[in-house]
């Protein structure tokens, strides 16, 4: 069996992470200790007693920058305190779009460190010596990587086997095949307001009714791509 996911935040605003550890799947996998999650405050690791992590930017302009020193150190300590470097990641809008896929391939690892940035971002220095992989959940700026970890983090946890209390129903999500997505879901009541449930899914033919699912995913997917 796979040994159990690890998953380090370095985050300065760790309580908006926390919410996916409180309710529904992701809280569930976590009670059963399916991964473990830890977070690494910048802040405990600057230089100053007033845990400044951030610096105006060289050459001038707008905000502030994460400073090199506070990351590098909590990237230290989390690598001391494992034994292990991890596969690093950093959430920016600056970075590759974050599919299914990719969350696919990250449940493979062993040891997640995702850096949440803040202000303007980090020092290049840390994207360009300490990070594995940037990632962006979608082509707009949040006021931080933390609401994008927690993203991340769910669509990967949600994966690891034995998360779902039904096994085989992430199997069926959207782009669980290529990038199709998932097809319509119908339950009780049978008719309500005159809106009634397709007659196939009572057919109790189950090819049939796989056939319908397939046909209606495709056109799901074909109208979506003409939106977008
Ligand atoms: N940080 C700020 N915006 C982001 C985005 N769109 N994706 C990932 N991290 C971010």
């Amino acid at each position: 069996m796979k040994s159990k996911i690890v998953i380090d935040v370095i985050a300065l605003i760790p309580e908006i992470i926390l919410p996916i550890i409180e309710d529904g799947v992701v809280s569930r996998a976590h009670d059963r200790s399916l991964f473990e999650l830890r977070f690494w405050n910048p802040r405990d690791y600057s230089l100053d007693n007033h845990h400044t992590v951030d610096a105006r930017p060289f050459g001038g302009g707008p905000g502030m920058v994460m400073m090199y020193e506070p990351l590098k150190k909590a990237f230290d300590a989390i690598e001391a305190f494992r034994g292990s470097r991890g596969y690093r990641i950093y959430m920016s809008p600056q970075g590759g779009l974050f599919r299914q896929s990719m969350a696919r391939s990250l449940v493979e690892e062993t040891h997640l460190v995702i850096l949440c940035g803040r202000y303007e971002g980090v020092d290049q220095r840390i994207i360009d010596h300490e990070i594995d992989l940037e990632l962006s959940i979608g082509d707009y700026v949040l006021s931080g990587g933390e609401l994008a970890a927690a993203v991340v983090i769910d669509a990967i946890v949600r994966l690891i086997p034995d998360a779902m209390s039904n096994e085989a129903s992430h199997l069926n999500d959207s782009f669980s095949e290529g990038d199709l997505l998932d097809h319509p879901h119908y339950t009780r009541p049978r008719e309500i307001n005159g809106l009634k449930v397709p007659e196939v899914l009572f057919s109790g033919d189950h090819q049939k009714i796989a056939m319908w699912r397939q046909e209606q995913a495709h056109q799901k997917t074909i109208l979506r791509k003409k939106r977008s």
